[in-house]
């Protein structure tokens, strides 16, 4: 178990970060890849080493799911108004589990009506392309990466997943559907639809399954050491859009820099990693929306990987 799901982030000294600069290169035109960054990339298609794909909520805000912490997330109970780390957490589970349950059942709501994105449909691009070499690791329970063709044995849901709800009180392993029904958000849940949200085995709460703010990483739920694993084996490192406020992703990252890896931060504002990266030579950090940049990675990949 990996202590912490946020954790107190180190320091960092700003120094002048790897630049990417618009080039030329065979005619055409890359902005976002420098000839330095393609040769890493050439050596990295001639290898078997690993790539490995770390996401957060930044790939989804093109799809209309609204990010964690760049938005006004608030959802509101009676005249108090509560945040995502209020609302998010086991204690106001057990505290107010309708509550909790309709902010869910909201954003499932959202994540249904959301369909993947160009960034998705790339990095299942990527996983055709490299196959074993290839992994995902992501932070969303919006499955978007799923309907984008991703394979499960290829993908570590480390935050959860919004398909399955699970016993709220551990009175079995079991996952199950996520109760998807209609509801109004301003109405009271019916007592047709709390039963829906019971578990069948002991009629306590269900609960979605999702790593919550006052909950710990673990292999069993969250595949956290599956995660470390992949990390140590991995040679080039793509972090895209997530902002670094959690602790298994930091893990990632140091691992990679620990092995000297390559790391490729995209995102559409400076982060936790893209200061970081700033002192380190393997660290490349491209400021932009991730379906304008990451067609560009993959053409280059594509390039140059012989099958
Ligand atoms: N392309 C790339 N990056 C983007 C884009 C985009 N189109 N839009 C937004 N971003 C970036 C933002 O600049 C921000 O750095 O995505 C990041 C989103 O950060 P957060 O909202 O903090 O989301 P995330 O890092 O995934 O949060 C981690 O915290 O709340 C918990 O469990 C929740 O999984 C979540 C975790």
């Amino acid at each position: 178990m990996i202590a912490g799901f946020y954790g107190k982030l180190t320091q960092f000294v700003s120094k002048p970060r790897n630049s990417i600069k618009l080039i030329n290169n065979n005619n055409k035109a890359m902005k976002f890849i420098n000839s330095n960054l393609e040769d890493k990339i050439i050596n990295f298609c001639k290898s078997e080493t690993k790539i490995t794909f770390l996401t957060g909520a930044g790939i989804s805000a093109d799809s209309g799911i609204p990010t964690f912490r760049d938005v006004d997330g608030y959802w509101s109970v009676g005249s108090v108004n509560y945040t995502p780390q209020e609302l998010g957490t086991y204690d106001m589970f057990i505290r107010k589990p309708l509550e909790v349950w309709k902010w869910f059942m909201y954003r499932k709501d959202i994540c249904n009506k959301a369909k993947p994105n160009i960034s998705h449909l790339i990095i299942s691009d990527f996983e055709k392309l490299f196959k074993n070499r290839f992994s995902l690791i992501s932070q969303n329970i919006d499955g978007l990466h799923k309907i984008a063709g991703n394979t499960e044995e290829r993908y570590l849901f480390i935050h959860g997943d919004l398909e399955y709800s699970r016993c709220g009180f551990n009175c079995s392993n079991e996952l199950y559907p996520f109760p998807n029904f209609k509801f109004d958000r301003n109405y009271e849940f019916t007592e047709q639809q709390i039963s829906k949200l019971k578990c069948k085995k002991c009629n306590l709460f269900l609960r979605p399954h999702v790593l919550w703010f006052d909950e710990f990483y673990e292999e069993r739920l969250f595949k956290s050491d599956s995660a470390i694993k992949t990390s140590k084996e991995t040679e080039i490192l793509f972090i895209i859009g997530t902002s670094g406020s959690t602790t298994l992703p930091v893990m990632i990252f140091e691992n990679v820099i620990k092995n000297q890896g390559i790391i490729v931060d995209i995102n559409t504002k400076e982060n936790y990693f893209s200061k970081r990266l700033k002192n380190y030579n393997n660290g490349y950090s491209v400021i932009g929306k991730s379906s304008k940049i990451l067609p560009e990675f993959f053409d280059i990949f594509k390039k140059h990987y012989k099958q």
